[in-house]
């Protein structure tokens, strides 16, 4: 049995509402169609946005959501998506399908869902194929206050005051798709970029994200921090306010990534096996973060994470359409487990992504839409969001899998709210096996029990689709509270993921 024991005395760090962000990229039908339908659309909408999908996504507090990219980012040209619609430029999305790109979702329509789903905004800037000039402009466009060419330009287009960007990222995967450059030769471009990203408005101060590694790439992580830190360590910390590492769970590879929805035990293995392994990423990118920014203050933003298989059969491939079980709702669980244990680093995370694409929570066709795993795993989990993690250490823990691929067969993760309220959420990654669990606490007089709720299936393949949307869902799960209130026992269901909320008597 393993046993979890949480000091609730002892607040760690503070759980930032960011790490439960999203993201939404020009791709596939993540924007046209999953958000935006347009306002002659005969799916409801308000101003072009989907209700249905909007209060899906309000209804997980969805703190921020990241646009236009992704690879898209950089090649994006944000002047290409203001002014009446039927005059703006059309371009072909060379990443994504190849198809044609009508630039209807633009600035004006990005911060108008954001502002329908009450989120933070997070632009994501074009250095790969974008001037200084350009991203600059951008800038002035959204937050200038006042007369300016930007500002004047906005007015014309329809909005006066101008909008509040919480985060902007230079650039996304320059050491890829957005623009294939050395560690060395990016962070001297950041400087140089990040320079005109002008706080227009002092008392919000934007915050500026740099582009960080892919998986293990420590050493770009060093490079860029070392350049970035070059000559002017005082000054670095006001270049940037988070460093973003990319990491999705590619089962079987990235080559062949194998089917959403037929694995076997083994490969379910590996894939829980890779989804613990952002534990080592986190721990060793931060490490390195460190030894730069020692008081923490640069947040690691890992705003591209989920799980990537090959798409559904008969769907292009260029959109990254792919179906989402019971699997996905373990990397989800174990995932989230994972930031709110690194809080005091981790400070921003984003799904990729939102709708229709990778790990999406939300599946749309036509006028229908479902709720996947993932977005049951996101709901119960969003009490996390602006709590406290509380000091816990799990004990007893089996390992189970195969051979090569061996995991801990539990995930946990507690934090206190501003109310007092403690949310512990739990993750079983036994393809099979049941676990019971104890939960113990400091001191007795936690009797109350607030929810208790759990995502499991009897079959590890399970998903919701559009014939059977509610298969997969949260339930009630059974617990046995300590009758002096000091924890509770819970018999975890094979591949499962829990949430118990419980507060004073
Ligand atoms: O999320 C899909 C793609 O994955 C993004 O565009 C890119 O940043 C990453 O490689």
């Amino acid at each position: 049995m393993a046993t979890l024991t949480i000091n609730e005395q002892k607040k760690v760090s503070h759980i930032e509402p960011e790490v439960y962000g999203h993201f939404s990229e020009h791709l596939g039908r993540c924007i046209y169609g999953g958000l935006f339908v347009g306002e002659t659309s005969p799916i409801p909408n308000v101003n072009g946005m989907r209700v249905d999908v909007v209060n899906a996504l309000k209804e997980l507090r969805i703190p921020v959501l990241r646009w236009p990219g992704g690879c898209f980012a950089d090649e994006y040209h944000w002047q290409d998506g203001i002014g009446p619609r039927e005059q703006r430029k059309r371009m072909v999305n060379t990443h994504w399908g190849g198809v044609v790109e009508d630039n209807a979702f633009g600035t004006h329509e990005y911060f108008e869902l954001c502002r329908q789903l009450g989120c933070k905004t997070y632009i994501n800037g074009n250095v790969g194929s974008g001037t200084v000039r350009e991203m600059s402009e951008w800038v002035e466009y959204m937050t200038f206050d006042g007369i300016s060419p930007m500002a004047v330009l906005r007015e014309k287009n329809g909005h006066k005051d101008p909008w509040r960007v919480n985060y902007f990222g230079v650039g996304n995967e320059n050491w890829g798709c957005g623009g294939n450059m050395n560690p060395d030769y990016y962070a001297n471009l950041y400087r140089h970029y990040q320079t005109y990203v002008r706080h227009y408005n002092h008392a919000a101060p934007i915050k500026k994200i740099c582009c960080g590694a892919n998986v293990d790439d420590y050493d770009w992580t060093n490079e860029v921090l070392e350049t970035t830190f070059r000559h002017s360590p005082e000054e670095a910390h006001g270049f940037m306010d988070g460093l973003s590492l990319h990491y999705y769970v590619h089962p079987t590879g990235w080559k062949h990534k194998g089917s959403a929805t037929e694995f076997s035990n083994d490969i379910w293995y590996k894939t829980m096996y890779k989804a613990m392994y952002m534990d080592t990423l986190v721990t060793e990118h931060g490490k390195i973060m460190d030894q730069y920014d020692p008081d923490k203050e640069i947040g690691m933003i890992v705003d591209e994470w989920g799980g990537w298989y090959e798409v559904e059969p008969g769907t292009n491939p260029g959109f990254l359409y792919q179906q989402n079980t019971i699997r996905d709702a373990l990397i989800a669980g174990v995932t989230l487990n994972i930031f709110n244990q690194h809080s005091d680093r981790v400070k921003m995370a984003c799904l990729a992504q939102v709708v229709n694409v990778l790990q999406a929570v939300i599946l749309t066709e036509g006028p229908n839409m479902i709720k996947t795993p993932t977005y049951h795993v996101m709901h119960m989990y969003r009490h996390h969001q602006d709590a406290d993690l509380l000091e816990s250490r799990l004990d007893g823990v089996k390992t189970v899998g195969t051979e090569v691929d061996q995991v801990p067969q539990v995930s946990a993760s507690s934090s206190m709210d501003q109310d007092g309220n403690i949310t512990v959420t739990l993750a079983n990654l036994s393809a099979t096996c049941s676990e019971p669990v104890d939960v113990v606490l400091k001191e007795a007089g936690w009797g109350r029990l607030l929810e208790a709720r759990v995502v499991a299936s009897d079959d590890i393949h399970d998903c919701n689709t559009f014939q059977d949307p509610n298969k997969v869902e949260e339930r009630d799960l059974e617990i046995q509270m300590d009758p002096q209130g000091k924890g509770f026992h819970v018999e975890l269901p094979a591949a499962s993921v829990a949430e118990v909320r419980f507060t004073r008597l």
